[in-house]
């Protein structure tokens, strides 16, 4: 059986590397906090939107699935009484979204119970548990990061509030392994079919979250290769009606496009120095093949927008 797991940022990051970045600084820490509020409340809308799809059949999953909602919303309530408390905004976050750059990129013809019940019942179980995967390496990873920080009453309250949802989420990552080797457990072919989807959404999702982290010279051509990867993970005959569709958003990206200018004027404000010694240098290291910002402020940079 395929086991898929979100790999690291370029293959160079670490989810660790990021969040002890990250910790260090106020406001792009209560910036990655609200970001999980935004994810746990829009799961609950898609979940929700699974479960109308399903319209009535298998009402065993559907139950599994309320209660998953149940879970994820009171998620959601945790980390947005948290960042009220702190008077943090709670707005929708700016920038490119890994939430939505992962709906663009799922295949909408599997994701609809019209076509094959099998297919859709596989490709959104897949696609739920790989995010649930790396909602799982951060939760843990910031948990790391906290503990590693300054034991402020700030801090003690943020890992506490990750520590009450990071055991809920690795319950729906066995969740979902055990529905997706129900199904794999059917047949020979279910078993294929599960195997592939797992392939293929964890392509998507790594594609998706690199596009969230990736705002430097040349991310349009590795967007497109992550887009290739993608195709690579399904059949012949469906690659190009994929590749069409996604093409012109992936190499021309308005949202891309907004977030470095923003990013740009962000620096330029705070400062102006750091524009020309780091920033610039740091934009177009990328092209250069280097694929380890030398400068650990790099992300945190990235998420300052
Ligand atoms: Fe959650
Ligand atoms: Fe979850």
């Amino acid at each position: 059986m395929t086991v898929a797991y979100p790999r690291k940022l370029n293959n160079a990051m670490s989810a660790r590397d990021i969040l002890t970045q990250v910790v260090q600084q106020r406001e792009i820490h209560m910036i990655t906090l609200n970001r999980y509020r935004y994810s746990e409340q829009r799961s609950c809308k898609d979940l929700t939107n699974m479960i109308e799809l399903m319209d009535g059949k298998s009402p065993e999953l559907i139950k599994d699935l309320s209660h998953h909602i149940a879970d994820e919303a009171r998620h959601a309530m945790w980390l947005t009484d948290l960042l009220v408390d702190l008077e943090v905004p709670v707005g929708n976050p700016p920038g490119t979204s890994y939430i939505d750059e992962f709906e663009r990129l799922l295949d909408s013809d599997t994701m609809t119970p019209e076509k094959s019940w099998d297919d859709f019942m596989i490709s959104s179980l897949a696609a739920i548990n790989v995010t649930e995967k790396r909602g799982c390496e951060y939760f843990s990873a910031h948990i790391y990061a906290l503990k590693q920080a300054p034991q402020t009453e700030e801090n003690i309250r943020i890992r506490e509030t990750i520590e009450r949802i990071l055991p809920e989420e690795t319950g729906h990552v066995r969740w979902g392994n055990r529905w997706l080797g129900k199904i794999a457990d059917q047949s020979p072919e279910h078993r294929r079919k599960v195997d592939q989807a797992k392939r293929k959404y964890a392509a998507i999702e790594q594609a998706a979250f690199e596009s969230g982290m990736d705002i430097m010279a040349g991310a349009e051509l590795r967007r497109l290769n992550n887009l290739l990867a993608v195709a690579k993970e399904m059949p012949l005959w469906e690659q190009p009606q994929y590749l069409m569709e996604r093409l012109p958003e992936t190499l021309i990206s308005p949202s891309l496009q907004m977030t470095r200018i923003q990013l740009a004027q962000r620096v330029i404000k705070d400062d102006p120095k750091m524009l020309i010694e780091k920033f610039i240098p740091m934009f177009f290291s990328n092209l250069n093949g280097i694929q380890k910002p030398k400068d650990k402020n790099a992300s945190q940079i990235k998420e300052t927008v």
